[in-house]
């Protein structure tokens, strides 16, 4: 049985593959509407979601499958002090497979450890959100054909924001990437990541003015300062609008560069930037349903011809 707690789990020749699978997805829907039929997905989320918990189901149903759940810890039984491991055996009763965010760094690698199921990390505190960077990467793929040779700016919350840290990791394995982190200096990619890049001799840059990078950039990954991981709020109202992406700054950049950014938005991007071709951020919303449909077949080993 195999699970997903970081996009490390897959080979890149496994990536291609389920990015392959996804392209077909996306361009022969149909041909996959009962390949679930039959199968329950379980979403047990204990953090808030939008697009991650119902892409998830969206990519179920669409499969043919059905989906249960809950979108909120107090409804559930850890309000009674239920553990990750007794409520995942549980779940194993009920569903196929499941896909599980929790405020806890580790808390889906606990669960999937006691799984009858496949279980799938969909967000685990400030660590790693594989599914957000295999959309990421699906992405970048379909929109620039390749995974290779690009500068991407990752701008905003380095420090707390997991989408972050996964999409970094899942980077490095490809050839001539190279990485411009815009932050303040609070909010800094964490040591562990630059000591990483380091001894693999992959360049980067830190810098804090988002405008002196902007025209070298083919991708900039921008993100919500992460106010559920501030110890205060201050701090978090003292950095919150540090980045905003306005009409302006997008002048600065190629004319090929192409935004992405996890969602939700708060005010980091200013809304007059939706309408920029270069906004691709609810294209990358639209992959983040191809790619999971593509996991759950691959996770549940079922093939379509
Ligand atoms: C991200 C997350 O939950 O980490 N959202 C998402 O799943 N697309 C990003 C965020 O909340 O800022």
């Amino acid at each position: 049985m195999r699970h997903l707690m970081s996009p490390l789990d897959f080979s890149t020749e496994e990536l291609d593959r389920l990015f392959d699978l996804a392209g077909d997805i996306e361009r022969n829907m149909s041909k996959y509407a009962h390949a679930c039929d039959g199968k329950i997905l379980a979403t047990c989320f204990y953090e808030p979601s939008t697009r991650t918990r119902l892409s998830f189901e969206s990519a179920m149903l669409s499969l043919g499958g059905n989906v249960l759940g809950f979108s909120d810890a107090g409804s559930s039984s850890a309000a009674k002090g239920e553990s990750v491991s007794d409520t995942i055996r549980t779940i194993s009763c009920f569903a196929d497979i499941c896909a599980m965010r929790h405020p806890k760094e580790g808390a889906p690698m606990v669960a999937a450890s006691r799984s009858g199921v496949p279980v799938i990390n969909a967000g685990d505190g400030g660590h790693q959100h594989p599914t957000q960077t295999l959309t990421d990467l699906l992405t970048i793929r379909s929109l620039k054909g390749s995974l290779s040779n690009f500068t991407i700016g990752l701008c905003g919350d380095l420090k707390f924001g997991r989408t972050v840290h996964s999409l970094i990791n899942a980077l490095v394995r490809y050839e001539g990437i190279k990485f411009i982190f815009i932050s303040p200096e609070e909010l800094k990619v964490p040591d562990y990541i630059t000591d990483m890049l380091k001894e693999k001799n992959i360049p980067y840059e830190e810098v804090i003015r988002l405008e002196n990078v902007m025209p070298q950039l083919d991708f900039l990954y921008m993100t919500r300062v992460q106010r559920e991981r501030f110890f205060n709020e201050e701090d978090y109202v003292r950095l919150k609008d540090f980045y905003i992406l306005d009409k302006a700054k997008m002048e600065l950049a190629k004319e090929d560069m192409l935004v992405l950014h996890p969602l939700p938005r708060v005010n980091e991007i200013s809304v007059e930037v939706d309408d920029d071709p270069r906004a691709a951020y609810f294209r990358q919303v639209q992959y983040g349903v191809y790619v999971r449909m593509a996991l759950i077949l691959t996770l549940l080993d079922i093939h379509v011809d």
